[in-house]
């Protein structure tokens, strides 16, 4: 309980005098709450969904484009333009010197895939696309998993339980309860489906900025972390690995996350708002 005590409130302008009840009762409990910064006023809530409904947009945009035979490079171009034409900005692009609008990451590529005129879609391949967009300032983010023609019976089974795995964790980030547990669940239902979770990275607050708090493991403890607050606005996108959990840079992009074992990733994400009565997921 450091700096996010100073300056007396820490809630957004539209809690309700119960709400601010509550929270004074777990401050003084002790209780980790977030800092103020990363609770949403209604206006940057309502910046926020508009920026997410292009993001949304963008990727039912992209999923008719996806087939057999495109290649990387044309969905990065697809996003570029798309996003553009809508006033918005794709965040990728530039963002710590990532050269391209969107990520594109196939098979055993975990995440930070770079699109390429080399890379071209073929039969058999999971590919996730993950798109973020900056609209008005406000950033969103989410992704999906494509499957490209035949696809293997494992590799359709571990997109679907990587599915269930980011619906889990949005069911269990409720209001009043902690962010481990959204990890623990994360954790339990890869696990007993014989997968691992990536360790290295996680999903993250976005909204007034690409990456800010909390950041949210999707492996972990019940009843530990930060409690979740209504106007706390992060992603989920559980990465799920066939074999180990471990995972590498690629040396020559600095970007490209691959599994340390060349099995395959998979990987979904959505960005979601909780509320005062559950949440609710703004890139829907
Ligand atoms: N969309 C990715 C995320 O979920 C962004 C990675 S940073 C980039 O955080 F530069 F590669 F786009
Ligand atoms: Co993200």
């Amino acid at each position: 309980m450091k700096k996010i005590l100073k300056g007396g409130r820490f809630t957004p302008d539209n809690y309700s005098d119960e709400i601010e009840e509550k929270i004074q009762k777990l401050r003084k409990q002790g209780m980790k709450l977030p800092p103020r910064k990363i609770l949403r006023t209604p206006e940057q809530i309502e910046g926020i969904r508009e920026s997410a409904k292009i993001n949304t947009a963008l990727l039912d945009y992209l999923s008719e484009k996806i087939v057999e035979g495109i290649s990387t490079a044309e969905i990065d171009r697809l996003t570029y333009e798309f996003t553009i034409k809508h006033g918005a900005i794709p965040a990728p692009l530039n963002y710590e010197g990532f050269p391209k609008s969107v990520c594109t990451s196939i098979n055993d590529v975990v995440c930070h895939g770079i699109p390429s005129h080399d890379e071209i879609l073929s039969s058999g391949d999971i590919v996730n696309v993950d798109v973020s967009t900056i609209y008005n300032g406000y950033f969103s983010d989410a992704s999906r998993m494509f499957m490209i023609g035949d696809v293997s019976e494992e590799a359709r089974r571990l997109v679907q339980v990587t599915k269930e795995c980011l619906e889990i964790g949005i069911a269990t980030a409720q209001p009043w309860t902690r962010l481990g547990d959204v990890g623990a669940a994360i954790q339990e239902h890869a696990e007993k489906n014989g997968y691992s979770v990536v360790r290295d990275l996680c999903g993250h607050g976005v909204g007034l900025k690409f990456h800010e708090e909390p950041e949210v493991a999707h492996f972990g403890k019940r009843n530990t972390g930060v409690m979740l607050l209504p106007g706390m606005t992060f992603t989920i996108e559980p990465m799920i690995n066939e074999g180990t959990y471990k995972v590498f840079v690629d040396e020559e992009d600095d970007w490209t996350v691959c599994t340390d074992d060349g099995k395959l990733s998979a990987q979904w994400e959505n960005m979601i708002l909780i509320t005062e009565t559950g949440n609710e997921i703004l890139t829907r």
